[in-house]
Formats: structure tokens, sequence, C-alpha cells
């Protein structure tokens, strides 16, 4: 995979994923979708490596993990800090063949096909022929990505918008994948197939370090990658992130993000 491909390529990504990652609520989603122990996992997109080694945890010694990823920074990262027995990492694009990758009880996609707008319902295709008849498939991703506040100006809305449109069309990236999970597994044939959808930012009051962290780093890296030339600010992308902070460190902001969890039996 060429690193610029990826939407939130920079060089603090290991960093964002192992900041943001939080147990309880991996624990919840994957348990929700029928993560037992002993069960073979894919952990598509692992990124690095905090994922696997959760879902690691749940599935136990019995249990085994692959986490695939196409970066090899974040491989070797995963390697160095998570590889044991049973945790194994592959450096491996989604697009290439799959087919040596074995077979598995439990694939778990999540904030992966969000990356993937064209080809999104090609991978999940292509990911069923790895899992065994009865093996559970997990997509978890955001619906209306990054749009959802109040208290924007004006300008500071239209420049968001404008930015999703571009990174839509020119980047691959699907703001809109969460509602079409549910499709992807119907018109795949999968059995059983449940949907729950929770918020997975809820931000009023008081920012988090964590939601500061990570959303100025999307804000940035994803802004600026846009190529977006900022017109309504007479200092261009300083004056959008300028504002961007100050709406979005004040307390009387709301913001929310829903997340779709769709598992299906194959
Ligand atoms: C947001 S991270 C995934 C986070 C993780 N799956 C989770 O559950 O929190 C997305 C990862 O997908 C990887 N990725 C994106 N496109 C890829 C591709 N075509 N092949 C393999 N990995 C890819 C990126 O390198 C990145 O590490």
């Amino acid at each position: 995979m060429r690193a610029e491909s990826y939407l939130m390529e920079n060089k603090e990504e290991c960093f964002r994923m192992n900041m943001k990652t939080d147990f309880a609520r991996l624990e919840y989603q994957a348990t929700w979708a029928g993560l037992k122990e002993g069960m073979r996992v894919a952990d598509i997109g692992c990124g690095s490596g905090i994922t696997s080694s959760f879902l690691k945890q749940i599935v136990g010694e019995s249990g085994h993990v692959t986490g695939i990823d196409g970066s090899d920074t974040r491989i070797l990262h995963a390697r160095e800090n998570y590889g044991k027995e049973k945790i194994e990492f592959v450096n491996l694009d989604i697009n290439d063949s799959l087919i040596d990758l074995g077979d598995f009880d439990f694939i778990w996609v999540r904030f992966f096909l969000e990356y993937h707008r064209k080809n999104s319902f090609a991978i999940v295709k292509e990911l069923t022929k790895l899992l065994q008849p009865g093996g559970i498939i997990c997509l978890v991703d955001l619906d209306h990505n990054c749009l959802n506040h109040f208290g924007l100006s004006r300008r500071l809305e239209s420049a968001m918008i404008n930015i999703s449109d571009i990174i839509e069309k020119n980047g691959d990236f699907d703001p809109y994948i969460g509602r079409k999970l549910y499709s992807y597994l119907y018109d795949l044939g999968f059995k059983k197939i449940n949907v729950e959808m929770k918020a997975h930012h809820l931000i009023y009051g008081e920012l988090s370090q964590v939601d500061k962290y990570n959303w100025l780093k999307k804000i940035d890296v994803a802004a600026k990658k846009s190529g977006y030339r900022f017109e309504e600010y007479s200092n261009g992308y300083e004056g959008f992130l300028d504002e961007f902070k100050t709406f979005f460190t004040d307390p009387r902001r709301f913001t929310y993000t829903p997340i779709i969890s769709c598992r299906g039996i194959k």
C-alpha cells in the first residue's frame, strides 16, 4: 500500500490509534458480534496492533489473531509492541490476494471501509471468502463522519462540508459508510444479521484530552490533504484552523457521530 493513499497517514498515526482505542468499547462491540474464546480472528486494517492485542485478550490462550495492515511502519510497531505467541502481523494491501492468510472464525473490520469508498463492497465480498462456514463478520464504522455539530459559524460549516466533499471525491473517503453496512451483508447472503447504532462521539462541555488531540489531528491531516483553498478566510488554512479550535474547545459546542455495527454469519 502506498502510504500517501491512506487519508490519515501522518507520523503520529500509531500514537493517535493507541490513544483513542478503548478496550471496554471494543470488548462490547466484539462480544455483541459473537466473538468468543478460542476463535481464529482476522483484524483488517489493524494499524498499530492495539486492536489485535485487545481481540486476543478476548479469544484467550486458545484463540489466534492475525492483524493485517498495508503500512510497513505500523506493522513494525505492531510486531514490536504486541507481537507474541498466537498474534501475528501481516503487511499486506487488502486489494492484493488474501488467499495465504488462511481461514477465520471471526473477521473484524472497524474504521477501515470508510477509507475505501469505491471498493468497500468488493473488499467485504473478498473477506467473506476467508470466513469458515458459520463464521462471523463484524463491520463497524461511522456515519455522517465529522459533519454533526451545533454552534458552527456559516463559514466554518461551509469549509467543513467542502473539505468532506473533496475527500469523498478525490480521497476515496466515505463519510456515509455506516449506513451502507447492512446492505453489504444482506446482498452477500449473510444470515442472522444484527445491526446496532450508538454515539461514537458525544461531545459537550469540557473537551477531553483524547478528543482534543484526535479531532485536531483529523482536521489538520485531512483538511491539509484535501487541497481545499479556504477562501472563506482571509488568511486561508490558518484562519480556518483557529476558528475550528475556538469552536471545538468552547464547552457550548455540541458534536456527535453515530457508529453503526453490523454483524452476520456466513
Ligand atoms: C483507522 S485505522 C484502523 C483502526 C482499527 N481497525 C480499529 O479497529 O480501531 C485504518 C488502518 O487501515 C490501514 N489501511 C488503509 N488502507 C489499507 C489497505 N488498502 N490495505 C491494508 N491496510 C490499509 C491503514 O494503514 C490504517 O492503519
